[in-house]
């Protein structure tokens, strides 16, 4: 019976149109989860792990409520797997969800559209109750016939099994700007371990700098009630948008795959920035194909801004440092005025 219902809720967030049905099918599978999800959410058990802090089972079960990231990984997960059906018939797909949190949201839901010989999966998460929780719902929704392995283990240092060979990686890690969660740590050691046609779930994180004001730049608050799409939000018409300083992708682990920071170039300093005093990075995800967050459609494309040009008026330019080598952040150096 609940096998049923999540099939129409995954339904509907499949063929989901507008924000309002977006909101309203991510509500109907947050209800869903709190329904039958009867293992305890813990708010103590966050995790430091090198390369970020891992949430607590209850921040992570929280996440399925920023609806447009939910809604809008499960469509792209759900694109991809069609593709990866399609392209191997014969056999099942391997996805490998690293991060899986006490719903597995990003997969989960979508089960029950897919054949079981289609589907093999391997879950991890750090946190123990987070992987009891995935048991129970298994069960609970009748999913246990589907060849799911859940494993606690750090997916910062991960070795996948050798006959597993990972068709599609799967990992929501991340809060904005890439701060304080360990995205960019585990994609890195997921991606050493993906053949050329496996496919990356996120496909690209855009990390963007720009000069703004940041209280005029719009930001999510709060999903429950306040999810705008990127057509209504209404972003600061005076920022000026200075260079890409990365995409996290497949092609960039490939050649850099033992970095654990990047250096920006050195950016010269705006001499009037009044309408645009703070330096800012915006986050923008490429979930799959055509479909992407945009900036403030979700708790992890809000801006974040690094320091105020106020601060920094003896100056002439900027470099920016993102350093994901423990709990990632972002820092920057800067170069004198010439003085004559
Ligand atoms: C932001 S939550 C997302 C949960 C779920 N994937 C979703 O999309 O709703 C991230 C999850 O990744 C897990 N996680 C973070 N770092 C991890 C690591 N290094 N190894 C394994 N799991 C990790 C956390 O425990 C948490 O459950």
């Amino acid at each position: 019976m609940y096998k049923q219902e999540l099939a129409i809720i995954v339904q509907s967030i499949i063929t989901s149109n507008t924000v309002d049905e977006h909101t309203k099918c991510a509500r109907n599978l947050s209800g869903f989860y709190e329904k039958i999800a009867t293992i305890n959410h813990f708010e103590n058990n966050e995790t430091h792990v090198k390369g970020g802090i891992a949430l607590s089972s209850s921040g992570a079960a929280d996440c399925v409520d920023d609806y447009l990231r939910t809604v809008y990984f499960i469509k792209g997960v759900y694109k991809a797997l069609i593709k990866l059906c399609n392209d191997f018939p014969e056999r099942s797909i391997n996805i490998l969800y690293a991060g899986c949190g006490p719903y597995a949201t990003l997969i989960l839901p979508l089960l029950p559209l897919f054949n079981k010989d289609r589907i093999k999966a391997i879950l991890l998460d750090i946190n123990a109750a987070s992987i009891e929780s995935v048991h129970h719902i298994l069960a609970v929704v009748g999913l246990n016939d589907y060849s799911i392995q859940l494993i606690e283990t750090d997916a910062i240092t991960y070795d996948k099994p050798q006959d597993f060979t990972i068709d599609l990686a799967i990992s929501e890690t991340m809060h904005y700007a890439l701060t304080r969660e360990p995205q960019v740590a585990i994609t890195q050691n997921i991606v050493s371990q993906l053949p050329s046609h496996g496919i990356l779930i996120p496909e690209e994180i855009r990390i963007d700098l720009a000069y703004t004001f940041f209280d005029y730049e719009p930001s999510l608050k709060n999903a429950i009630d306040e999810v705008k799409g990127r057509d209504e939000l209404q972003p600061y018409p005076h920022s000026v948008f200075v260079d890409r300083l990365f995409t996290i992708n497949k092609e960039l682990f490939g050649t850099q795959s033992q970095n654990l920071s990047f250096k920006s170039d050195f950016y010269k300093l705006p001499d009037d920035f009044s309408n645009h005093p703070d330096v800012s990075i915006f986050t923008e995800i490429k979930i799959f194909e055509d479909i992407e967050l945009k900036t403030a459609e979700s708790y992890i494309t809000n801006p974040y801004s690094v320091v105020s040009l106020y601060n920094l008026i003896e100056y002439s330019e900027i470099q920016f440092i993102y350093d994901f080598s423990d709990i990632p952040k972002w820092t920057y150096n800067v170069k004198s005025l010439l003085i004559d």
